[in-house]
């Protein structure tokens, strides 16, 4: 029995290593390169020349991919792109089986097991994680080193496209965030140059990276938000996503096309939807800034509920039928269209 892990290093993954390796599986440990800082060099180039990021990035801003006129889909756009090449490797291995570390909470576990489901139905998954509780205790059994703990737990999610923080003070929309200090002086408009049409890989890469640079150094496109999550709660994180943002305003759309954007598909893992393969090119320029703070006697968001420490009412196995039912409409799209490219 193999099972193919989307590994991050993180508290979770490195759990749910040791338990899949207590149920008896021989488990490969794919640790994707989304562009975060990570120790990978060689790893980095190799997933660079695969395109991971041409493949997501570029779709989604030219599409102006918007979740909830604000969230440019930092982290909703690695998912899809893990789970891709975690299906690849699955079929390579012979490996019935995949695994994640995401809980039914938030949008995550959705997020990747959709785009499985679209790529290889039959796929199965495995999923125990409860809570953060439950998490510290089985890694204190197991000696499994980490690096937060259950009273201070903070939560980092980084790619090409943004950075982002959840948990700890985020928890009380009434405090303001710190993800990083502010810049006291945001200087003049930053100007990006050496700017054709972003042709070659090579290019685009270094335009966003030149991008995230200038444009993140002036906290272009950071954002304190509180957000919908697909399962219904409420969630609060901060996000820095500065290539991102000014690119999204330097994409022009037409008005009609506006209308058909797709960010609540990225957002809700439908990736692989027909929908969303629509993709629109467009040319442009802009730049941006933004700011904090709410509390409101009836607010729906709820901290309780929303917290990693608690399970809730519903667990992996509740969200895992959830994601049953939405991927209905997605296997029957893939299955007649390999039929028709069969013929
Ligand atoms: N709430 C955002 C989303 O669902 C980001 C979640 C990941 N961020 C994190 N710090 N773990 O797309």
């Amino acid at each position: 029995r193999s099972v193919v892990l989307a590994y991050s290093g993180g508290p979770d993954t490195s759990c749910i290593l040791v338990w899949l390796k207590d149920q008896g599986y021989d488990i490969t440990v794919y640790l994707a390169n989304n562009g975060q800082k990570e120790d990978f060099e060689g790893a980095r180039k190799k997933a660079l020349k695969l395109g991971a990021k041409e493949l997501f990035i570029w779709p989604a801003i030219q599409s102006s991919a918007l979740y909830e006129d604000r969230y440019l889909l930092g982290t909703s756009l690695t998912r899809p792109c893990v789970a891709c090449k975690q299906v690849e490797i699955a079929q390579q291995e012979g490996s019935k089986y995949v695994s994640h570390s995401a809980t039914g909470k938030g949008n995550n576990q959705v997020r990747f097991e959709l785009p499985c489901y679209s790529l290889a139905p039959k796929i199965k998954f495995y999923n125990w994680l409860k809570g953060c509780n439950d998490l510290m205790e089985y890694a204190e059994q197991h000696e499994i080193p980490i690096p937060v703990t259950c009273k201070n737990p903070w939560s980092t999610d980084e790619n090409r496209m943004h950075i982002s923080y959840e948990a700890r003070v985020l928890k009380n929309p009434k405090n303001q965030s710190t993800s990083r200090s502010l810049n006291e002086d945001p200087g003049g408009p930053v100007k990006v140059t050496n700017v054709k049409d972003g042709t070659t890989h090579q290019t685009s890469l270094e335009l966003f990276r030149y991008l995230n640079k200038v444009a993140g150094k002036h906290d272009v496109g950071r954002i304190d938000i509180m957000e919908n999550c697909f399962i219904g709660m409420k969630s609060q994180g901060i996000g820095e996503t500065p290539a991102g943002t000014v690119l999204y305003h330097a994409f022009t759309m037409d008005r009609e096309v506006c209308k058909i954007k797709q960010g609540l598909l990225v957002y809700t893992g439908f990736w692989h939807s027909p929908e969303c393969e629509f993709v629109y090119h467009l040319e442009g320029k802009v730049q941006v800034s933004v700011f904090k703070g709410c509390e409101s006697p009836l607010s729906l968001y709820d901290e309780e509920l929303m917290s990693v420490k608690v399970q809730g009412d519903y667990g992996p196995i509740d969200a895992a039928r959830f994601i049953n039912i939405a991927s209905l409409r997605l296997t029957e799209y893939h299955r007649l269209q390999s039929k028709v490219t069969a013929k």
